[in-house]
C-alpha cells in the first residue's frame, strides 16, 4: 500500500468509528422519514405499560406512538426497568422515558417533562378483610412500594424516610407479589394501576382503599433530558392529539370512558 492509500484508509477508518459512535448515543438516524427515538420504560405497570406477547403495550405506548408520529419521530420502546430508564436519560443512552412518570419539582431539577398527559393519585391496595380505611391506618403496618416512585415518597412523607416498615421493590409487579405472599400488608401505588390490579385478580382477595386527604393529585409527563429539543415538539404534538380526537380514542380504548382533557390543559405551564 502506498503512503497515500494508507492515509486514505486511516481517514476512512477514523470517520467510520466517529459515525458509529455518534449513532450509538442518543437519537438514531434512520433515514429521511425521521429519527427513531430509544425509549425506556418499566413494563409491569398495567394499564400504562406491560408486556404482552413479548411486546411492551398499554396506554402509554399508544400515546407515545401518537405523539412521536405527530412530531415526526419513530420510537423503539424497551423494557429497561425504572432505574436504567432514569439513568439512561441522564447519560443520553435513552432519549425518552415513558412509564407513568409523575412530574414533580425534584425530578424537574434533573429532567424535562412534556406537558401533563394523565392525572393520577396514590392509592392503597390491601387484602379483602383488612380493616385499613385510610393511609393513617397503615401506621405500624408493612407497606410495599416501587423503589424511587411517588408511592415511596407519599409513604415516607406520612411515616418517615428510612422507615423500616416501608419495603421498596424494584418493579411494581414485585410490590404486588409481596402483598400476595404476605410480606407486606399493603401496597401504595398509582390509582389506575391499583384498580387494574384488583380488577384483573379477583382470585387474589384484594381491594383498593382511597385517601384523597393524605395523598395528593399528580400528573404524568413524558420524561426527557434536561433542555431537550424534543420538549417543544412533543408539547405541540400532545396538544394536537388532545384536539384532534386521538387522545380521546386512546383513552377510551384503555379506560372505557371519555377523558376529561380540560384539567390536563389547565395544568400546562
Ligand atoms: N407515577 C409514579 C412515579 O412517577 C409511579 C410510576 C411507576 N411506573 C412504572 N412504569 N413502574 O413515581
Amino acid at each position: 500500500m502506498s503512503k497515500i492509500n494508507i492515509k486514505i484508509s486511516l481517514i476512512l477508518l477514523i470517520s467510520c468509528i466517529f459515525i458509529l459512535s455518534a449513532c450509538g448515543k442518543g437519537e438514531k438516524v434512520t433515514g429521511s422519514e425521521g429519527k427513531t427515538l430509544s425509549v425506556g420504560t418499566e413494563a409491569t405497570f398495567a394499564p400504562f405499560e406491560f408486556m404482552s406477547k413479548g411486546k411492551v403495550t398499554g396506554f402509554d405506548v399508544d400515546l407515545l406512538n401518537a405523539v412521536a408520529k405527530k412530531a415526526g419521530y419513530k420510537v423503539d420502546i424497551k423494557n429497561t426497568g425504572w432505574d436504567t430508564m432514569m439513568a439512561g436519560i441522564q447519560d443520553n443512552s435513552i432519549d425518552v422515558g415513558m412509564a407513568g412518570i409523575t412530574i414533580n419539582e425534584k425530578r424537574k431539577k434533573s429532567y424535562d417533562f412534556s406537558h401533563p398527559y394523565f392525572e393520577s393519585i396514590n392509592m392503597i391496595v390491601v387484602g379483602k378483610d383488612s380493616t385499613v380505611k385510610n393511609a393513617m391506618d397503615l401506621k405500624g403496618k408493612k407497606i410495599g412500594v416501587q423503589n424511587g416512585t411517588t408511592g415511596q415518597m407519599a409513604s415516607e412523607k406520612l411515616f418517615g424516610a428510612n422507615n423500616k416498615n416501608i419495603l421498596k421493590y424494584e418493579t411494581s409487579a414485585m410490590a404486588f407479589m409481596a402483598l400476595e405472599n404476605g410480606d407486606v400488608d399493603a401496597v401504595v401505588t398509582d390509582n389506575a394501576v391499583a384498580n387494574e390490579y384488583v380488577k384483573k385478580n379477583p382470585d387474589k382477595n384484594v381491594k383498593t382503599v382511597d385517601d384523597k386527604t393524605n395523598f395528593s393529585s399528580e400528573y404524568y409527563g413524558i420524561l426527557l433530558p434536561k433542555s431537550s429539543s424534543l420538549k417543544s415538539k412533543f408539547d405541540k404534538a400532545l396538544n394536537e392529539i388532545f384536539d384532534d380526537g386521538t387522545y380521546t380514542d386512546i383513552y377510551k380504548k384503555w379506560f372505557g370512558v371519555e377523558p376529561d382533557i380540560k384539567p390536563l390543559k389547565a395544568a400546562q405551564e
